[in-house]
């Protein structure tokens, strides 16, 4: 293997090289300017420093914020990394949602914004691209993925009612709690041990969910839901074997299925890498193995979309779409264009066909794995094997002698950006206080979630050097409490402390 500059080292595993040149539209009908995929060459497969397929034509100056700024903005933010501004931030590994970078494409296909109330030709462009990738006649927009959520779980869930999904993510669940039904997972067991390898981590476990669906009332049940990637659990993948014997299930027990579909084009790119059968297909091909199985779809096109904002649902429900509709009108807008404006939805449009190129995949989950491999070579933590959209460390082992009521997550979090400014987010009894989440406490993790296109391989070795240093010196680090409890969606708005330290800045006016 040819290494870019430094010592040679030797390989580290990484994506095998396609079989042959996959053609994304071999059994979906794609407008011809959605047809990516060209064949990977031995260059551009390099796992050890993987290749940008892309190259700059705009710039973002980076912000580089001292220590004593770094202090000051983190005990002003309350000790919440959402309440930092961006100019304190050096590298944002918060979110994958909506921060990555559009495409020369994208950009041009926003000045085609015909911004018509009702009946704009960028919804139609956008309806016939979700319809042939999905296969899915009824698409309602919506102006993001928690939107989606709201139209289809405010339709089909009652008080009392529950639903299963393989792990929700924070506002599927908070959606569903608002309903007054329950959120269960039923992630396999090997979702939550942080150090097993499987390679389908976030697949249901088929025995629980016929265990549930027999004992409970089916009128209780209005859906079944599966989240490709598994965001909680790690960005870890559903196989298409697994999503199949969901559907039989589910059909059995005559329950709708639905997938959260925000990564459904990374979701597929491990299928094709690690699924026997699977290693010719195209992600386009893939996708519609699980599209076919299901009864719809809700989607936040902010991650697989490759857009800022943006979201859908969509469904084969004649009647439910209907009736979500008139919710649409009421929260979102006009059906044409679901509380965005019209151009947004031809970047979706023009977004959603470039997320399934392979280059583009093969260095996407290729910056995650070569993140992966300067931590473990620092002896870091992290959830294994590393996901799609991002490295999520394990808090339990990176800070053993904190305990959960110690919020390790939120300390270590805050470390990190107090080290070098990188900005993470816990993933653990933080984000997810309340619900049936989990056997209690089970996983506590730290999440770095890798921006699209925005970040190149040597601000990862940063972020690695950071963590690398806050790892060396982990046993000083201290625990922290609320100060401050919303009672939903707590992360996003909470206030904390030091253990044992009074805050200096007063309390907000206004909560
Ligand atoms: C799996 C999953 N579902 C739903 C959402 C909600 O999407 P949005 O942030 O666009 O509302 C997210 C966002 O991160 C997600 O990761």
């Amino acid at each position: 293997m040819r290494l870019r500059g430094g010592t040679p080292r030797p390989p580290l595993p990484g994506p095998p090289l396609p079989d042959r040149a996959p053609e994304p539209s071999d059994s979906v009908d794609l407008p011809s300017e959605l047809k990516y995929g060209g064949p990977l060459d031995d260059d551009v497969s390099d796992p050890e420093l993987p290749f940008e397929p892309y190259r700059t034509k705009v710039v973002e100056r980076i912000p580089n914020p001292s220590r004593e700024d770094r202090e000051r903005a983190i005990e002003r933010a309350w000790y919440n990394l959402f309440n930092l501004r961006s100019d304190e931030i050096r590298i944002d590994l918060l979110t994958d949602s909506g921060t990555g970078a559009m495409s020369d494409h994208q950009w041009a296909a926003m000045m085609v914004g015909d911004e018509t109330y009702a009946g704009s030709r960028n919804f139609a462009r956008f309806e016939s691209t979700v319809r042939s990738i999905t296969g899915f006649p009824y698409v309602l927009p919506a102006h993001q993925g928690r939107a989606a959520e709201h139209l289809l779980f405010s339709a089909l869930c009652r008080p009392g009612d529950i639903v299963p999904n393989n792990m929700h993510f924070d506002t599927t669940q908070a959606h569903v709690l608002h309903q007054g039904a329950k959120a269960i997972n039923l992630a396999i067991p090997e979702a939550y041990d942080t150090q097993s390898d499987y390679p389908f981590k976030g697949n249901v476990d088929i025995g629980s969910l016929e265990h549930l669906l027999d004992r409970t009332d089916r009128g209780r049940v209005p859906l079944v839901m599966v989240t490709v990637t598994n965001n909680t659990g790690g960005g870890q993948p559903v196989s298409l074997a697994n999503f199949r014997e969901v559907a039989r299930v589910a059909r059995a027990h005559s329950i709708p299925l639905y997938l959260d579909m925000c990564r459904w084009a990374e979701n597929a790119y491990f299928v094709r890498e690690r699924e026997p059968g699977m290693s010719g297909r195209s992600i386009a091909e893939i996708g519609r193995g699980f599209f076919d199985l299901a009864d719809g779809a809700t989607m936040s096109a902010k991650k697989d979309g490759l857009v800022n904002i943006g979201g859908f649902v969509a469904t084969r429900d004649a009647a439910l779409a209907d009736r979500m509709k008139e919710t649409l009108i009421l929260y979102e807008g006009f059906p044409t264009y679901g509380g965005l404006a019209r151009r947004d939805l031809e970047a979706v449009a023009v977004g959603l066909g470039e997320a399934m190129d392979l280059e583009y995949l093969a260095h996407r989950v290729g910056q995650v794995r070569y993140l992966a491999s300067l931590l473990d070579r620092a002896g870091v933590p992290f959830l294994h094997p590393p996901g799609g959209h991002g490295i999520y460390l394990d808090v339990r082992r990176f800070l053993p002698h904190l305990p959960p009521e110690d919020l390790p997550g939120q300390a270590l979090a805050v470390e990190i950006y107090l080290e070098g400014g990188v900005r993470t987010v816990e993933i653990g009894a933080i984000m997810f206080p309340q619900s049936e989440l989990a056997p209690s406490g089970s996983i506590e993790l730290v999440r770095l979630a890798i921006p699209r296109r925005s970040y190149s391989a040597s601000h990862l070795a940063y972020v690695a050097d950071v963590i690398a240093r806050v790892y060396a010196r982990r046993s000083t680090i201290r625990g922290f409490e609320m100060s401050y409890r919303p009672e939903r969606l707590p992360h996003f708005t909470a206030h904390f402390r030091r253990k044992g330290t009074v805050a200096s800045v007063p309390p907000p006016a206004v909560r």
